[in-house]
């Protein structure tokens, strides 16, 4: 049975988690295929939390093989303490299989994602500092330890001294800071990280066509989202990977045609954390309302999310960027406060409109957004679990996203709960 596809449609924190979760369900494999602990997916079972960096969302089911996937960039230390803290909730850690392809993010990247952002200053990207930038950096300029190189004691010391030599050379003599201890690092990862990470590290690509070929339903989730892309999101206010539906393949090991559904997730207003453009966005009150009744704080970082109007043109440009072949919209119950709800269906920069997104990152950072206002629901949306429990100007939101994007709305979320959504008719 072929693959199906989770991936975020704006900037990251659409739900992918909660819809991951709710999908594997039915699923045998869970593959997460790009980014690193610069995620943050929460999962929320019986009013119990689970906030998820690089384990995918599908672990809380015994019936789930979690995989981390060759495009993912790990840091063990994190790994394990993930690990470890859901195995003292009672889940069962033993399945994880860790790609041995993935790379590792190393002590030196978390230092340089701090000390280039702090360099850049005012021209900040506001990453998460988790060193993803620097880690997938070093694997394309192919000085990368992968995650097999733990299994190999000589190789991973070889190639630490390699590559720490020039790390510390650029610390001490660009940015001023203490050089990193290579005895120190090898310690950690061998001595501490290896033995603990050694039995889950595996064959992620042969585990996954297995399961393909005994015909199970596999899923891939996806991290960060679609306009953090680094092909095609808002350059360079983007992650290093590619959350896209593409990177699914690259960062699993399995081409296209054995992925037969897309489901995209979008929040049914946007937010964003960092720096970038973002054409929606909403300053003053209504902008606070959305913050704090979706408690709009990374789920990682903690930082206050940025906060905007659904925009539909990036909505559109997200579903043939990915070939979706549906889409969830996430928290339609936050935008219960509102009289008025906004769409943004075009915009506009100097007297030109665009019902595109203008592929000149300059043109994007100076748009207008267009709107069409629609009259709210104001009414308490988080008991809904059937389509005839939505009010109508709920159902007729989502018919305006679905009619303009060309692409069926399949899900509703009305509450973080995992029982809290709506399924809609395809
Ligand atoms: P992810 O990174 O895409 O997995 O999303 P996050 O977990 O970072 O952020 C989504 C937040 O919204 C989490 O706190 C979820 O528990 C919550 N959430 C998900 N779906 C809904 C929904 O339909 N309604 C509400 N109110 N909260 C939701
Ligand atoms: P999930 O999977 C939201 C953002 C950072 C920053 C940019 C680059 O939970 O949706 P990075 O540390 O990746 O180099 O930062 O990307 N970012 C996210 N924003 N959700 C995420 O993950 C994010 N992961 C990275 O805020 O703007
Ligand atoms: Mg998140």
């Amino acid at each position: 049975m072929p693959a199906t596809v989770v991936v975020g449609t704006q900037w990251g924190d659409e739900g992918k988690g909660k819809l991951t979760d709710l999908l594997a369900k039915d699923v045998r494999v869970v593959v997460r295929y790009q980014g690193g602990h610069n995620a943050g997916h929460t999962i929320v079972v019986d009013g119990e939390t689970f906030a998820l960096q690089l384990i995918p969302s599908g672990v809380l089911y015994d019936h789930v093989v979690p995989v981390i996937g060759n495009g993912v960039v790990v840091e063990p230390t994190v790994l394990l303490a993930e690990c470890a803290a859901l195995a003292a909730r009672g889940i069962d850690m033993s399945r994880l299989v860790v790609s041995g392809n993935a790379h590792l993010v190393m002590p030196y990247h978390i230092e340089l994602d701090r000390v280039t952002e702090r360099y850049l200053g005012k021209a900040k990207l506001g990453t998460t500092k988790r060193g993803i930038g620097p880690a997938y950096a070093d694997k394309a300029a192919r000085i990368g330890l992968r995650v097999q190189d733990l299994l190999d004691p000589k190789i991973f010391r070889q190639k630490l001294d390699v590559v720490l030599r020039e790390k510390n050379a650029i610390l001490a003599k660009v940015y001023n800071r203490l050089p990193l201890d290579a005895d120190q690092i090898a310690a950690k990862y061998l001595d501490e990280v290896a033995p603990a990470l050694g039995p889950m590290i595996g064959d992620s690509v042969r585990l996954v066509h297995e399961a393909l070929d005994a015909g199970q339903q596999i899923m891939l989730e996806g991290a960060q989202a679609t306009f953090l892309d680094l092909d095609h999101g808002t350059y360079p206010f983007v992650t290093s990977s590619n959350p896209t539906a593409g990177g699914a393949c690259v960062g699993t090991g399995i081409g296209p045609r054995d992925i037969d559904r897309v489901l995209g997730i979008a929040k049914a207003y946007v937010t964003r954390v960092g720096s970038g453009p973002m054409p929606t966005e909403v300053a003053g009150e209504q902008g606070d309302m959305l913050v704090e009744l979706g408690h709009e704080y990374g789920t990682n970082t903690g930082r206050r999310r940025r906060p905007g109007w659904l925009d539909l043109v990036l909505l559109r440009h997200a579903v043939r960027l990915n070939s979706l072949s549906e889409i969830a919209i996430t928290k339609l119950d936050v935008l219960s406060a509102f009289d008025t709800v906004k769409v943004c269906v075009g915009y506009l920069d100097r007297d030109e409109l665009y019902e595109h997104v203008p592929y000149h990152q300059s043109v994007l950072h100076r748009v207008q957004p267009v709107y069409r206002d629609l009259p709210g629901w104001r009414a308490d949306l988080s008991g809904a679990r059937t389509v005839s429990d939505l009010p109508e100007a709920a159902r007729a939101y989502l018919d305006v996203i679905s009619e303009y994007i060309r692409v069926p709305v399949t899900y509703a979320g009305v509450g973080p709960g995992r029982e809290q959504y709506v399924r809609l008719a395809v």
